[in-house]
């Protein structure tokens, strides 16, 4: 197995990269960020990430590549754009990637490559039991860890709730800066919102990302929940460490090519 890996985190605002140790989680080069193209189509995204990859300097032929993304990725393919160009939904995105940078990668959500960097080396480091990682951001990111495995593709983001029918236009950070929300107001909302995960999940372990959460200190404590909740260790490294590892454990979400998934369709 690999211990160094290439992680590289798609986001809205930036594309981020670097050579990753994922033995330790440390940073083995510099942190190269180009900023996301206007309009985040696929093209564009696609150019921009061959172009980190080539700056991260020190990589050694054939080390794994790992690639997360914003949205629902199944089998490949992109699922869904909440805060990205539409043209990715029912996108062949692995395949698009791996044409262009030459070499097979590994796709993943932004917030299940989190969510694992988190349960590997950060925050739920030697956790056991069911571990939510949300990240609050442009929108919720969310992951599900069971006793260390990654459950894909949750997007427990777009709960409807409290009459709204996706609760991260309330309660993601982007949302206390649009509408100028104190700690307290936007505390108000992410309290519903965690209780609510509370009781649809029973979990053992709240684990709170994304930017803002180096300002725990003014939004956690305001919290009631029985659950413990905790920030994060990694804030803008958590994509890139989670999917280097996930492409070195060789643990992504089950890669099948099209051709196997049009075979199950006919079962
Ligand atoms: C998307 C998720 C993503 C999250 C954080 C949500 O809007 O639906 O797939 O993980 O934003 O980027």
């Amino acid at each position: 197995m690999s211990t160094e890996a290439i992680g590289i985190d798609i986001g809205g605002t930036g594309i981020k990269g670097a050579l990753v140790d994922v033995d330790t989680g440390e940073l083995l080069s510099e942190r190269i960020k180009l900023a996301t193209p206007k309009g985040g189509e696929p093209e564009d995204i696609v150019k921009t990430v061959t172009d980190v990859i080539s700056q991260i300097p020190g990589v050694a032929e054939g080390t794994p590549v790992g690639v997360c993304f914003p949205a629902v990725v199944q089998h490949g393919v992109t699922m869904s754009a909440a805060n990205v160009s539409h043209r990715w939904i029912g996108l062949q995105a692995e395949d698009l990637f791996e044409k262009a940078i030459g070499r097979d990668i590994t796709f993943v959500n932004d917030a299940d490559a989190a969510g694992y960097a988190e349960t590997q080396f950060g925050a739920g480091k030697d956790e056991r039991g069911l571990i939510l990682m949300t990240t609050l951001g442009t929108g919720i990111g969310s992951a599900i860890i069971y006793d260390g495995h990654l459950v894909p593709n949750a997007e427990l983001g777009h709960l409807a709730l409290d009459g709204f029918d996706d609760y991260e236009k309330q309660a993601s950070y982007a949302a206390k800066e649009r509408e100028d929300l104190s700690w307290k107001k936007w505390a108000e909302r992410l309290q519903k919102y965690y209780s609510y995960l509370e009781r649809l999940f029973s979990p053992d372990l709240f684990i709170v990302g994304g930017g803002v959460s180096k300002h725990y200190d003014d939004f956690l404590p305001l919290l009631d929940l029985t659950t413990e909740i905790v920030p994060a260790r990694f804030r803008n490294n958590a994509g890139i460490l989670g999917c280097a590892s996930l492409a070195a454990h060789g643990a992504g979400t089950r890669r099948r090519k099209s051709a196997e998934v049009a075979v199950d369709k006919t079962n």
